[in-house]
């Protein structure tokens, strides 16, 4: 996979004139990357990067970006084709595996994941330790985590079948909690689940079918749902990834590992940002005050920011974003009228911030957040759970890279340094 040709190196020349000589390798695409993990030993320094925006940790075989053009890859196919040829269940595959199922791989899949979809039943009492008006995704952690406490026979991180088990059971497992979550939050029963519907059809059946009545499918809604969750399945080393392989780095079981990034998905710079968009769209609540909210987003003594844009690696229109947006007009063909209003005014701000030369001179477009939430919101779900629903996805791209990262042989405990400001020795 890397290229360390003998000449491929570069020279990095000290003050006091020592010259080190750092590797340079290669991927298969992408920039090529300075190797300097040998620097600390030879010469006791070691490099500053804050937020890591110049810092490769890992090599992976998963996702392949390219924030200047726009592409985003698994294991080598567009995201564009699998969103809208394959299924959640069969990328999921892909991000595990490495390739796409044949038929039997698929049914047998499709099939070990859906008869693992039900939670032990003591799982339940969890909830009631919650306070009714808790964050779904503060229930999310809790109840995630404590999978670890029930699932004993999946923990062993050396034993390829049970991180096999461990894996199948949070990609299962995940929408069962999301939906016990939210039906906590609003009082009504659990849902089970139900073996005989596909993923996403599961997922909002659990959410809004109540034993009083039939919920009544929309075949829209969940096509809609499947591909949002196949959009927001992986993204390379994002901070709620990188958590994951931080926290797995030490050993830890996948579970707890899990657990972590749900956490770091909820800031809303990152995974919570869906959920900001749509209360800054009811905030701007009118075409007439975008300009407003534009002034504010460029005011460097404003903490506000225009949320669902910019990217730490996109430079360009995120991919994702378009398929979105497109997915946006098919679910609001069904009549929803405020959502329209929210898509209308998404779109005039998308508009007046792409020919802002503020927005155009720092290369922000908009991303995965801006358009998501005005589908969910048109599908019923309420705002609370946007991060979840994102969480469900992102558990399959946590669980790979975590997989990735236990089988590699050079995995190493994460341990940045630091470069320390605080008092010199004292009495
Ligand atoms: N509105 C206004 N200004 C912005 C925005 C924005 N949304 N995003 C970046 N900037 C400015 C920022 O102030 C900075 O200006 P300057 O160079 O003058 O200091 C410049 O653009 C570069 O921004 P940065 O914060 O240094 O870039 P970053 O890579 O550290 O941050 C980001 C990336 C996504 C956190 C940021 O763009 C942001 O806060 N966006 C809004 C929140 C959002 O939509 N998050 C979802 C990210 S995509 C999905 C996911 O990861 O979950």
């Amino acid at each position: 996979m890397t290229n360390d040709k003998k000449n491929n190196h570069a020279k990095l020349i000290l003050p006091e004139g020592k010259i080190v000589t750092l590797p340079i390798i290669e991927g298969t695409i992408g920039p090529k990357v300075l190797d300097i993990s040998s620097l600390y030993k030879e010469v006791g320094m070691f490099t500053f990067d804050p937020g890591f925006t110049s810092t490769g940790s890992c090599r992976s075989k998963i996702t392949y970006i390219d924030g200047d053009k726009g592409i985003l890859l698994h294991r080598g196919y567009n995201i564009e084709y699998l969103a809208s040829e394959k299924s959640f269940l069969e990328t999921a595959y892909l991000l595990l595996y490495g390739n796409l199922p044949d038929e039997k791989n698929k049914s047998e899949f499709v099939n070990a994941i859906t008869t693992h979809t039900m939670l032990n039943e003591q799982i339940s009492n969890f909830y009631k330790g919650f306070r009714d008006n808790a964050h779904p995704m503060a229930i999310l952690c809790g109840v995630v985590g404590a999978m670890s406490a029930f699932y004993h026979d999946s923990t062993n991180i050396n034993n390829k079948e049970e991180r096999r088990i461990a894996s199948y059971r949070l990609i299962a497992k995940m929408p069962t909690i999301a939906a016990m979550a939210y039906k906590f939050s609003i009082g009504q029963p659990f849902v089970y689940p139900n073996n005989k519907l596909k993923y996403s059809e599961n997922f909002l059946n659990m959410l809004f079918s109540v034993p009083a009545e039939e919920y009544e499918f929309n075949q829209v809604f969940s096509d809609a749902l499947d591909k949002i969750l196949i959009l927001h399945a992986d993204h390379e080393q994002n901070a709620s990834t990188s958590t994951v392989r931080l926290a797995g780095s030490s050993g830890a079981n996948p579970f707890a590992c899990i657990s972590a990034g749900i956490a770091s998905l909820w800031g809303p710079s990152h995974g919570g940002a869906n959920e900001a968009v749509i209360r800054m769209l009811h905030k701007i609540d009118d075409v007439k005050h975008i300009k407003k909210y534009i002034d504010k987003a460029k005011d460097k003594e404003d903490p506000f920011r225009l949320m669902g844009f910019g990217h730490r690696v996109y430079k360009n229109y995120d991919p994702r974003a378009k398929v979105l947006q497109k997915i946006a007009e098919d679910v609001l063909k069904q009549e929803h009228k405020l959502e329209n209003k929210l898509f209308d005014l998404a779109k005039e701000l998308e508009s007046i911030a792409l020919n802002d030369e503020y927005f155009v001179e720092k290369k922000l477009y908009p991303n995965v957040d801006f358009y998501s939430g005005i589908i969910l919101k048109a599908m019923g779900i309420p705002i609370s759970l946007f991060t979840v629903i994102f969480a469900v996805a992102r558990t399959v791209g946590w669980i790979s890279h975590w997989n990735e990262m236990v089988e590699d042989k050079k995995n190493k405990i994460g341990r940045p340094r630091q470069l320390y400001i605080g008092e010199k020795p004292r009495n």
